[in-house]
């Protein structure tokens, strides 16, 4: 169990007489990045917020570095699909912001530089002293990604971060985490229910049942190299689109 960077260990949840996941354990190690597709409803933002620590299972258990999850902690970074800027900052001060609360440790010249540094990873220097509402929708997603990505959790939680993007932004968007993740090797657990996004960018993806009573039923590793773009996974994405139909 210590070798894993998270476990989930037999879990269930219930709502009231519903039991929306059925038992359901997985492992994930240290720098793999796992997407987590399945139906609406299947309980895949459940789980990432029990991994977060943001709500608990009804039975089993879920561990981080072999420490039972207990609530949130800074080890641990959730992005979603919308982010919740605050609206009386600018871009850079909400990424400075963040970095207050989880990074502790960086003083206000410090919490500056890596905002200024991340802002310049999602091509967003230009707009550093604009608040999100003079920012696009896309550029808020950048926003709230630079300030996921400039605090560097050990465990990045990602819930269908691109699903309300164009295809433009959301194929630049996927190139730069994976981009940041190859550069930091962070434990990434991604739900998303684009089959395609998760072959490009996952090590390895799980496919949940549909709910309720929901559970894994396939675990795939991608045995393929980077960068995915193009042919080759025709097969993976059949299988894949066979599983969820
Ligand atoms: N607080 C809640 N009370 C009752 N049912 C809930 C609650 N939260 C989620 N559910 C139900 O749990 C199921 C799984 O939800 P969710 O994890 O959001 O699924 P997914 O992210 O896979 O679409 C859904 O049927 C949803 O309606
Ligand atoms: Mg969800």
């Amino acid at each position: 169990m210590t070798n894993s960077h998270i476990v989930i260990d037999e879990i269930t949840k219930s709502y009231g007489e519903t039991t929306i996941i059925a038992p359901t354990s997985l492992r994930v190690d240290r720098g793999e990045f796992v997407s987590v597709l399945g139906p609406s409803g299947s309980g895949k933002s459940t789980i990432l917020n029990m991994i977060a620590g943001l709500s608990f299972p009804t039975s089993g258990a879920l561990f981080a570095r072999g420490e039972k999850i207990t609530g949130p902690g800074p080890d641990r970074g959730m992005v979603f699909q919308h982010h919740a800027l605050l609206p009386w900052m600018t871009a850079r001060g909400n990424i400075e912001f963040g970095l207050q609360s989880a990074r502790p440790e960086l003083d206000k010249d410090a919490r500056r530089a890596r905002a200024e540094e991340y802002l310049g990873h999602v091509g967003l220097t230009h707009a550093a002293d604009r608040r999100p509402a003079r920012l696009s929708g896309g550029m808020q997603q950048r926003v709230g990604l630079a300030r996921s990505f400039a605090i560097d959790p050990d465990i990045l939680l990602l819930d269908e971060p691109f699903g309300a993007l164009d295809a433009l932004t959301r194929r630049q968007l996927q190139l730069l985490l994976l981009e940041i993740w190859e550069a930091n090797r962070r434990t990434v657990v991604m739900v998303t229910h684009d089959v395609d996004e998760a072959i490009l960018l996952s090590d390895r993806i799980v496919v949940m049942s549909a709910g309720p009573e929901a559970t894994i039923i396939e675990d795939l590793t991608v045995d393929m190299g980077r960068p995915r773009e193009g042919t080759g996974a025709d097969e993976l994405r059949a299988h894949l689109l066979g599983l969820l139909s």
